[in-house]
């Protein structure tokens, strides 16, 4: 979490830096701040909370010199506040950080027995006095990033800049994601390529323990003990206009709309239209980067494919969040479509409970950012016991993509919205594809079968933009909806994890108590919350569990319970136990998940609306988690 971003360069760094952190906000926002050079010495500006006020501060400001870099917060040590916003000066050295130093205390107190004093409460500021400490004596920024390396445990990444050298900007990645690039005569670097789009499309990520040194308008890649290392320039097609509202009110909503493209992307690559059948195109088993993938022959690669999904026997499946969820359906549609095996874990469970992983599993790991800490962990763990990594990805060349040695792409486009939309459908798809492929792999499903089920995925694009008509309907309701005092969301089969994904999105924008079931869990417990204030989401579209789930809808209705179902076109019986009813459009269980999803997001949005919640930027929350 916190975006970093820093420029050298000849235009002014004031409007760069505050346009960088406007794409990496999202990363954070309890406080904001940049640092530029002017008159030789940084002259620093900082703000608690949004980054509109540190926008406020500056804009009377000016500064002559070319070298600034900037940040925006999530806070991990020391609460949001002016004094613990970044970045942090000392002695000449100005520092922005985002991750944790582990070994914070100790050095802290180290620092303070040579008679330092810290004017702030983070383990950021600890690595600016290490700095100053090493440069005070004259010796070079970049030595004295290398002198302060070993010295600090945890995953962080760093930039830093030095009055005293006003044309080197030095940075080091340890985990939270860093990327350069080279415009017209000027180089910038941030945590997110978004940020460098303006200027360049071509990009270079940094991996752990690489030293990136800018002098000018040039840069060079070391180890951590100085030895130059090999630059790999990537390619970006997004374009920066992708990450604008196009006159929606937020992010959010502009990314629902757009999940039916999204689903459409996601698939469209992997399916081979002549024959009617899966064919996953580039998943690179095999190949030695992902830098390598656009040149890979997709015959042979589609055969390496084909070997890993015919040959595996167990699944698991590795996720946090609305990307978890994903995951859950994944296992429905992995045991029913392809007949393996499936366990389906948080990531941040995974890592240390021990799993047992036996020869010829594969891992699936499914994350937008790529960088989600605990997902790469997990990967790193199951990696370090020889198991296969497949990982379903929105950024490519994210650290989890990066180290996996498969590759499915979420083609989603930038989100930016805190809460995951259209990251979640795309993977709803390529887990839908992946079944299939694996499916007809193994000779579980008949080619008729394939065929059916693809021309059902094909048509949920234009199913799901006849759902998002609701949008209307829930901006309506919400006034009436934001009034009782919680929800609940239940479904069966691949209805539980969208009822659990309904729950999430309720609770990370509206901030309101709520909690996703699987139906036939309700007597057990969740029953008893039951009254006329407790509102009821209730997922029953079509499908061989629709009757159970009625039951247990008329057990809610007993119990006075207002109800929302969610079913499939016409349906008296839900109409008369529900007092509202959204109609999908008839799709079969594979699909459903893909339609149902839309309702239960708009209803999250347009209840926090009505609240007047910052709905793309929610309380507390950061969209990539980069620490555990
Ligand atoms: O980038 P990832 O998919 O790995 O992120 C995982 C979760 O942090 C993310 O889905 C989170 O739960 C969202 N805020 C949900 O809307």
């Amino acid at each position: 979490m916190c975006g970093i971003v820093g420029y050298l360069g000849p235009r002014d760094p004031k409007d760069v830096l505050i346009g960088g952190l406007k794409s990496l906000e999202y990363r954070g926002y309890d406080s904001a701040g940049i640092a530029i050079l002017h008159r030789g010495e940084f002259k620093r500006i900082r703000a608690e909370g949004k980054l509109l006020n540190l926008e406020n501060k500056v804009k009377n400001e000016e500064f002559d010199g070319h070298l600034g870099i900037g940040h925006t917060r999530w806070a991990t040590h020391g609460p949001p506040s002016e004094r613990n916003a970044h970045p942090h000066c000392v002695g000449g050295v100005s520092l922005v950080h985002n991750g944790i130093i582990e070994n914070y205390s100790e050095l802290r107190e180290e620092l303070g027995r040579g008679g330092a004093v810290f004017s702030s409460d983070t383990d950021s500021e600890l690595v600016a006095h290490l700095l100053a400490s090493e440069t005070k004596s004259g010796r070079p920024l970049f030595e004295a990033v290398l002198a302060v390396l070993p010295r600090l445990r945890g995953a962080y990444s760093i930039l830093a800049v030095s009055q005293e050298e006003p044309n080197v900007m030095v940075a080091f990645k340890n985990g939270p994601p860093l990327v350069v690039g080279k415009g017209h005569h000027e180089v910038v670097i941030a945590s997110d390529v978004q940020a460098l789009l303006p200027y360049t499309k071509d990009v270079v990520y940094l991996h752990d323990h690489e030293v990136l040194v800018v002098k000018g308008e040039e840069f060079k890649l070391t180890a951590p003990d100085g030895k130059p290392l090999p630059i790999k320039t990537v390619h970006i097609n997004w374009s920066p206009e992708q990450a604008e509202k196009c006159g929606y009110p937020h992010f959010m909503l502009k990314e629902i709309f757009e999940q039916p493209r999204a689903v459409a992307a996601a698939m469209a690559p992997h399916i081979d239209l002549a024959l009617k059948a899966v064919k996953l195109q580039r998943v690179g088993f095999g190949a030695s980067s992902v830098e390598d993938l656009a040149t890979l022959k997709a015959d042979q690669d589609w055969a390496a494919t084909q070997r890993v999904l015919s040959e595996t026997e167990r699944v698991f499946i590795v996720a946090c969040g609305t990307s978890f969820y994903a995951g859950m359906i994944g296992e429905y549609l992995l045991e029913r479509l392809a007949g393996v095996p499936v366990e389906v874990d948080i990531a941040s469970e995974f890592r240390y409970r021990h799993p047992v992983l036996p020869p010829k599993s594969l891992l699936i790991v499914i994350s937008q950012s790529g960088e989600t800490a605990d997902t790469l962990a997990a990967l790193r763990m199951a990696k370090g016991s020889g198991t296969k990594v497949l990982s379903i990805c929105n950024v490519k060349s994210s650290s989890i993509d990066r180290e996996a040695d498969g590759h499915l792409y979420m083609n989603a486009g930038v989100e930016i919205g805190v809460a995951s939309t259209k990251a979640l459908v795309a993977t709803i798809a390529l887990l839908n594809i992946l079944a299939l492929a694996m499916g007809q792999e193994r000779r579980q499903l008949k080619a008729a079968e394939v065929k059916d089920f693809l021309e059902a995925l094909q048509a949920a694009p234009s199913q799901m933009e006849t759902v998002l008509a609701y949008n209307q309907w829930f901006s309506e309701a919400a006034a009436t909806l934001k009034k009782h005092k919680g929800f609940l969301y239940m479904g069966r089969g691949v209805s539980f994890p969208v009822a659990m994904e309904g729950a999430l999105k309720l609770k990370e924008l509206a901030y309101m108590h709520a909690e996703g079931y699987a139906a036939g869990e309700m007597k057990h417990g969740p029953l008893a919350l039951i009254d006329d204030r407790m509102a009821v989401v209730m997922l029953a579209p079509q499908d061989d569990l629709q009757e159970k789930t009625i039951s247990n809808l008329e057990e809610v209705k007993a119990r006075g319970g207002k109800i929302i179902a969610v079913g499939t076109g016409e349906d008296p019986k839900l109409r008369r136990l529900s007092e509202h009813y959204v109609a999908l459009p008839e799709a079969p269980w594979t699909v459903n998940p893909l339609l149902e999803v839309i309702p239960v997001q708009l209803l999250a949005y347009h209840v926090a609306s009505s609240l007047g919640h910052d709905v793309d930027q929610p309380r507390n929350l950061a969209k990539s988690v980069t620490v555990e």
